[in-house]
């Protein structure tokens, strides 16, 4: 006696394979909000720390209040910049790691001098962590 034919499972493989796909593929979409994410408290802390260091310090006749705040929005900007290689954007590619590095390094910058009430290193910082958003968002934003 022959034996018995298996019965088919048309849909099982396929199916498997969905699985196995779907398991396998990198999380992009919810990695990129994340950077995305990043991005939008890194704008927002940003224009703050342009207000507090420019105009505001410019404006009244005891700057340390303005000083103190920029000192702390400068420290979001560098818990932000630190996040951003966990944030699985671009994982381990070294120009852009790099350009994260400069933007975190100079965002300690601003907050150590504006914690010390050095308007001038202060600025000088801000424009170098501008620098870093700039050189980054050429290459790597699209
Ligand atoms: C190491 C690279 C890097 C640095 C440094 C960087 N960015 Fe970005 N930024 C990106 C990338 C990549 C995107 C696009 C990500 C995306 O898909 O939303 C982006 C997007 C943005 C966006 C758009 C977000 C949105 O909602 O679409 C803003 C705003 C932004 N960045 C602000 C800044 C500011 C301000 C700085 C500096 C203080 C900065 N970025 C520094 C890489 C960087």
């Amino acid at each position: 006696m022959p034996p018995r034919p298996r019965p088919r499972r048309p849909l099982a493989w396929p199916g498997a394979l969905c699985l196995a796909a779907l398991l396998a593929l990198p999380p992009g979409p919810a990695r990129a909000q994340e950077l995305t994410d990043l991005m939008d408290g890194m704008n927002k802390a940003f224009g703050a720390l342009i207000r507090s260091l420019l105009v505001l310090t410019a404006q009244k006749n005891d700057p340390s209040p303005a000083l103190a705040e920029a000192a702390q929005e400068a420290a979001k900007l560098a818990e932000a910049a630190a996040q951003i290689p966990k944030s699985g954007a671009f994982p381990g590619d070294p120009a852009f790691l790099k350009l994260a590095g400069e933007a975190l390094e100079a965002a300690r910058a601003a907050a150590a001098a504006a914690k010390e009430k050095r308007l001038e290193g202060a600025v000088a910082a801000l424009v170098k962590l501008h620098a870093a958003c700039t050189a980054c968002h050429k290459d790597f934003r699209f």
